[in-house]
């Protein structure tokens, strides 16, 4: 692949900083010792929903000095006719039966609820002995759905952000900040995707 179609952006066009990695790593050392606290004894299972929340999940487990468990799950948005309707299939289950566990569902972002809606219901049909949900971020303006949220690391506004995990069409989510895309960098990258 030569320079000129190179879909990755040189080094001085990132995205602008919302968040520093500084605040993210320490919003997430009190959200982590919260859980300390509220789990003694328990051996939590924490769920995470790939690919976005694997670098908080990294940085959040570290914090944890309870025994705790960790398992992964996958979803997929599609819809037949519009991927904007809020269908969620799943593409990965767990490997660790929930039931009786004290499961915590840990996410990157939640925005309209629909993943995470989906995922509880769906999960609740496991019987757990409990299920709470732990979001670094959180999107409340276009919230289609109202869940309950124990543990919430950032209340944003209503941008499209990328970084710490999250990603634009797959890119940008090493970038150790959250940051917000210009309309430049959205441009350019629908316009090498065609
Ligand atoms: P939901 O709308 O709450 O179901 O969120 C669905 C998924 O959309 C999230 O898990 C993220 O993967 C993605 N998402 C929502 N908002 C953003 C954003 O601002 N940046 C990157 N991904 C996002
Ligand atoms: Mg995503």
């Amino acid at each position: 692949m030569n320079e000129l179609n190179h879909p990755i952006k040189p080094a001085e066009d990132l995205p602008e900083i919302l968040i520093s990695a500084d605040r993210i790593a320490q919003r997430i050392a009190e959200l982590g010792n919260e859980i300390n606290r509220d789990y003694v004894g328990l051996n939590p299972l924490l769920v995470g929903v790939l690919k976005g929340v694997i670098i908080f999940m990294a940085d959040l487990i570290r914090i944890i000095e309870i025994p705790i468990e960790v398992d992964f799950i996958a979803v997929t948005n599609y819809s037949p006719v519009s991927r904007d309707q809020g269908f969620v299939r799943l593409v990965k289950d767990l490997e660790i039966p929930i039931q009786n566990r004290h499961v915590i569902f840990v996410e990157d972002v939640v925005d309209t609820g629909m993943t995470l809606n989906y995922l509880l219901q769906n999960l609740q049909t496991r019987i757990p002995a409990s299920m709470e949900v732990c979001t670094l971020f959180n999107k409340p303006k276009h919230r289609l759905i109202n869940l309950p949220m124990r543990y919430i690391g950032f209340d944003l506004p209503d941008k499209f952000v990328v970084g710490y995990g999250l990603d634009f069409h797959e890119q940008y989510r090493y970038l150790p900040y959250l940051g917000v895309l210009s309309p430049t960098q959205y441009k350019s990258r629908f316009a090498y995707n065609g």
